[in-house]
């Protein structure tokens, strides 16, 4: 991709990856996938198949089985820079008996070690997304769409270049979910962000995502027996 005349790097880059828990019995093959600044990818694919643990793999919390995995321009195994790769897991991973102005900041300290810095950015990832006065609240008291609106919170006060989000629109009612998105949406487009986000939901997918992925069962990749290829659909 050119830029005016610069040359822009791609933030995530998956080359031949395949992954699984299991190297005789692999998960998905991701054949080629760069994703550059600015990006929303959405990842959408029946339950069960792979699509968690793709993200898990980006994210360096499973290895993978094998291929060249390069995230903010470091290659696995050597990690990306601190605080470049932001991931929203499925199951959220929140403090429960916490605050959400706690759980908020410890996403600002994985981003900067500037104190005042940290206040800021975790005062305004509360009122983006609309839980200034729910701040003092333990997780455990929220409701299922709160909590995941704390987990984005946590990741936009972070600042990452790359944000990895596992279903993080389920249990948000209609308008929360615009607010979300859009918050989520504008950190990316205006910090050159990047955002890949697991979407069941096919139409939810193709309207936030630039690119979809759909991994799809019926697609074998004939390089790796029963493993299920990557497919770029739009
Ligand atoms: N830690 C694990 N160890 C072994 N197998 C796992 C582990 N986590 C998930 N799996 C299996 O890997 C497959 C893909 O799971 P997952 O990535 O969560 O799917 P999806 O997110 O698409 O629903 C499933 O068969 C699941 O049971
Ligand atoms: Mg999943």
């Amino acid at each position: 991709m050119q830029a005016g005349s610069f040359f822009v790097q791609p933030i995530l880059v998956l080359k031949d990856v395949v992954i699984g828990y299991d190297s005789s019995d692999p998960l998905v093959k991701v054949p080629d996938l760069q994703v550059f600044p600015g990006e929303i990818i959405a990842i959408a694919g029946p339950s069960g198949i792979g699509k968690s643990t793709l993200l898990r793999t980006i994210a360096g919390l499973v290895s993978p089985i094998s291929g060249t995995l390069e995230v903010c321009g470091k290659t696995l195994p050597e990690s990306p820079p601190r605080g470049h790769l932001g991931y929203v897991p499925q199951k959220l991973g929140l403090v429960r008996h916490a605050s959400v102005r706690h759980n908020v900041d410890q996403g600002a300290r994985a981003g900067t070690r500037l104190r005042k810095e940290r206040n800021e950015r975790s005062t305004g990832a509360i009122e983006q997304m609309g839980l200034t006065d729910k701040s003092r609240e333990p997780i455990r008291r929220l409701s299922g769409g709160q909590q995941r609106r704390v987990a984005t919170a946590r990741t936009l006060a972070q600042r990452p270049r790359l944000i990895l989000a596992d279903e993080f629109l389920s249990e948000l009612d209609e308008e929360t979910l615009s607010s979300v998105l859009e918050a989520v949406t504008n950190y990316v487009r205006e910090n050159d962000a990047c955002l890949i986000v697991v979407e069941h939901d096919i139409t939810r997918a193709k309207m936030m995502a630039d690119k979809l992925l759909v991994i799809d069962d019926g697609r074998v990749n004939p390089f790796i027996k029963g493993t299920k290829a990557l497919e770029v659909n739009i």
